[in-house]
């Protein structure tokens, strides 16, 4: 792959910069869970799984910043710390996962004395990242199977090894799928606003010699009318009990151009996505961003100054128009909601059914 997104080592969190992406290479070194949590914030480190992994390492930080004394007085630390940290990006659920994740084994180790409990905080953080890897290299297994020979593939946004510990979501099944032979070509959604279709799938997939072709969002539609486009997959964000799935604003847009032509729309996102307490779409919150990020892109202004802006970074993609969402332990075809509960809690899903799109 030739770049880390993420990685521990002598007790700092080096972060690739991605708002730097694709004119600079850079990390950034974070040694304090308030840098962690601007990071998150300012976009240095993005993507579900991504800001996950971060945020298991911005409590390991928090926790060794502590001075406290006592149990009770770093308890009340660590829930704060968890609080910065998930209120930095309020949609994706990885976040929370994480951070509960880091807080259970805090919880369990808080009365071994420090020494222990730091290093039980970096062991799991560690474990946190490593298994991101491995899902995503087990989705791409599981996922390429969906992919067949000589296709050109849409996705949007950045859901490859920028937005996880490695390997990726969506661009890990294609990445899975040219690994096993098959000729794939992807085009690449520019998305707006922020770009990370352009500045990073783009460059992501270059730099492993996959073929790719970069349009601006609304050329998908014009595309698939002529054949162009047999498939599309993107990430996601929160998955929510019923299978509605949020992701980068745009998404829901590209699953109506896929019904519309009859081209399966495939989601890939590891467990830590599913969220089952969130009964469906209308429940996940939404994250709001600046209206700069519309009006002014690369410090040039676009709109006029007083323009009125709505910036949601994500929309929702109701359940019926999804075609399969790929995990880890499997591909969830519908019913949803049954299915999605079984896969999380340890089952597969009935052989038997069909893939619909
Ligand atoms: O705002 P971003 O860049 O963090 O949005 C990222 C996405 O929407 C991805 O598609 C999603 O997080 C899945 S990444 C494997």
């Amino acid at each position: 792959m030739g770049f880390k997104t993420l990685e521990w080592k002598k007790g700092k969190l080096y972060l690739l910069d991605q708002t730097k992406l694709p004119l600079q290479e850079i990390y950034i070194a974070c040694s304090t869970y308030q840098e962690v949590a601007r990071a998150i914030r300012d976009m240095v480190v993005r993507g579900a799984p991504a800001i996950g992994v971060a945020a298991a390492f911005g409590m390991l930080l928090g926790a060794r910043q502590s001075k406290s004394r006592t149990p009770a007085v770093l308890k009340k630390h660590m829930n704060h710390v968890a609080r910065a940290l998930i209120s930095t990006r309020p949609t994706a659920v990885n976040l929370v996962w994480a951070a509960e994740r880091m807080r259970a084994k805090f919880i369990k180790n808080l009365i071994r004395g420090k020494q222990v409990l730091l290093q039980e905080l970096e062991n799991q953080a560690v474990k946190i990242l490593e298994e991101d890897l491995k899902a995503n290299q087990e989705m791409g297994r599981q996922g390429q199977i969906l992919i067949p020979d000589g296709v050109s593939v849409l996705t949007h946004c950045n859901a490859g090894a920028l937005a996880t510990s490695g390997y990726g979501t969506a661009l890990g099944v294609i990445r899975a799928a040219r690994e096993a032979g098959k000729r794939v070509h992807v085009y690449v959604d520019e998305t707006r606003p922020l770009l990370q279709g352009a500045r990073l799938t783009a460059w992501e997939l270059m730099k492993d010699r996959i073929p790719c072709t970069l349009i601006t969002d609304n050329m998908a539609g014009w595309l698939m009318a002529q054949g162009r486009i047999h498939l599309a997959i993107t990430g996601a964000d929160r998955i929510a009990a019923n299978g509605d799935v949020a992701n980068k604003i745009g998404t829901y847009s590209v699953a109506l151009l896929c019904r519309a032509h009859r081209i399966p729309f495939y989601v890939a996102a590891p467990l830590s996505t599913i969220d089952l307490s969130t009964e469906r779409g209308e429940k996940i919150p939404i994250e709001q961003r600046a209206s700069t990020e519309v009006t002014i892109l690369q410090g040039k202004r676009l709109a006029p100054d007083a323009a009125k802006v709505y910036n949601p970074a994500f929309d929702v993609t109701p359940h019926r128009f999804i075609s399969a969402i790929i995990t880890e332990r499997g591909i969830v075809q519908r019913p949803y909601r049954s299915n999605l509960k079984k896969i999380f809690f340890g089952a597969t899903t009935d052989d038997d059914q069909k893939l619909i799109g």
